[in-house]
């Protein structure tokens, strides 16, 4: 098949995942047969310095007329003294609102092979853990009404958590669609003991549920869910929940992995188009160093083509060979451990295109 991707490669250490990551793209069009036809355009500090702006409409424009966006990271020193609206991450919320993407993807995943890299208790992570966490990234209080008030008893300021019916239904269709395409097992987290919003919340999820017979579907309040994160991760796969809450527990899901060079993302809407991006940043400590981990950005290459392409197989192809290469002992820098064999982007890059 033949499918057309946007590349939008980024400040710091983008540019040298986001190479490695298309080394591989080119690699799984070989063998799977598909052609694949790139536009690269600019977004973050490079395109502030090219155009002014760090989102320009041509980008856009690229963006909407491919089948899925692949994205390094932006941001650096270099631009950080301009007004916000200006900044290079004024163009990362610029683009997934142009995009309407409104499910925010991250899986945690604790690798056998990498189990020292996390915090907790090996006995905890024994059997390893594999959590999906889906986060509503369009709506609830992020978005809600705010504001500051003079009261009798002095100032005061508010913020609104509001979701609608619709919006709650678009979102729980993709969490009992990504269960479907796992382990049939969805955890909704609210707080539905207390906040009215999570009642219609819970509601609504029960109501789609009808739907997808096949997924066992449970419910946690939020609380709870940040306590039995660290407790026993292994219990969850899916994870469905509000933006504020996912903005805190996907944090959370990521940082018992230990790992930040090895998580990918997808961003979500209505269509097939989805954005991929590792959850790091531009890194600009050890741009342009041979020394990033690209395996974030070559997982997230991996989730593109589940959830944008509909090819689960190459996915499966790119994902397996990562694990054959973390199982060999490989590492770049920021994994390496005892006994381990530390090697450098472009060389990591190569090590799992030759396990493909
Ligand atoms: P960061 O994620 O860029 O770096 C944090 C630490 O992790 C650094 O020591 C870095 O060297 C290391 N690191 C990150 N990715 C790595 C990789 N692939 N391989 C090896 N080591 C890696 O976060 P930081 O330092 O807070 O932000 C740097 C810049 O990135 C800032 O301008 C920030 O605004 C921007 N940023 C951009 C994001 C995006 O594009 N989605 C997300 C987070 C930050
Ligand atoms: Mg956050």
């Amino acid at each position: 098949m033949n499918f057309k991707i946007t590349v939008l490669p980024g400040d710091g250490i983008g540019p040298d995942i986001i190479g490695e990551a298309l080394e591989v793209l080119k690699l799984i069009g070989g063998k799977f047969g598909h052609s694949f036809q790139l536009t690269e355009a600019d977004m973050g500090g490079v395109a502030i310095d090219k155009h002014g702006v760090p989102l320009p409409q041509s980008t856009i424009d690229a963006c909407k007329g491919g089948d899925a966006v692949l994205l390094g990271a932006v941001g650096g020193p270099k631009w950080d003294t301009l007004p916000g609206h200006l900044r290079p991450e004024a163009g990362l919320l610029g683009i997934r609102a142009a995009l309407g993407l409104y499910a925010n993807l991250r899986p945690a995943i604790i690798y056998g092979a990498l189990k020292e890299a996390s915090p907790l208790k090996s006995e905890i992570i024994s059997n390893g853990i594999d959590i999906m966490v889906i986060r509503e990234l369009t709506g609830g209080i992020y978005f809600g009404k705010r504001g500051r008030l003079d009261t009798e008893g002095g100032e005061a300021a508010y913020d609104t958590e509001m979701y609608s019916r619709a919006e709650i239904v678009r979102i729980a269709k993709v969490g009992f669609e990504t269960a479907m395409k796992r382990g049939r097992k969805l955890m909704s987290v609210d707080k539905a003991n207390v906040l009215e919003s999570s009642r219609l919340w819970r509601q609504v999820v029960e109501e789609v549920a009808k739907d997808y017979p096949e997924v066992a579907l449970s419910h946690m309040y939020v609380d709870n869910a940040a306590m039995q994160l660290v407790r026993n991760p292994a219990q969850f796969d899916v994870i469905l929940t509000s933006n504020i809450f996912g903005d805190i527990l996907s944090d959370e899901a990521s940082m018992i992995t230990g790992s930040i060079g090895m998580l990918p993302s997808a961003s979500l809407g209505a269509t097939r188009l989805g954005l991929y991006e590792p959850i790091h940043g531009s890194a600009p400590d050890i741009a342009g160093q041979d020394k990033a981990n690209p395996i974030a950005t070559i997982l997230s290459l991996a989730m593109m083509f589940r959830y944008s392409l509909d090819l689960p197989a190459e996915a499966d192809a790119i994902e397996s060979a990562v694990v054959r290469v973390l199982d060999k002992g490989f590492r770049t820098g920021d994994i390496a451990s005892a006994g381990t064999n530390v090697v450098g982007t472009r060389e990591m890059g190569r090590i799992i295109r030759a396990e493909l």
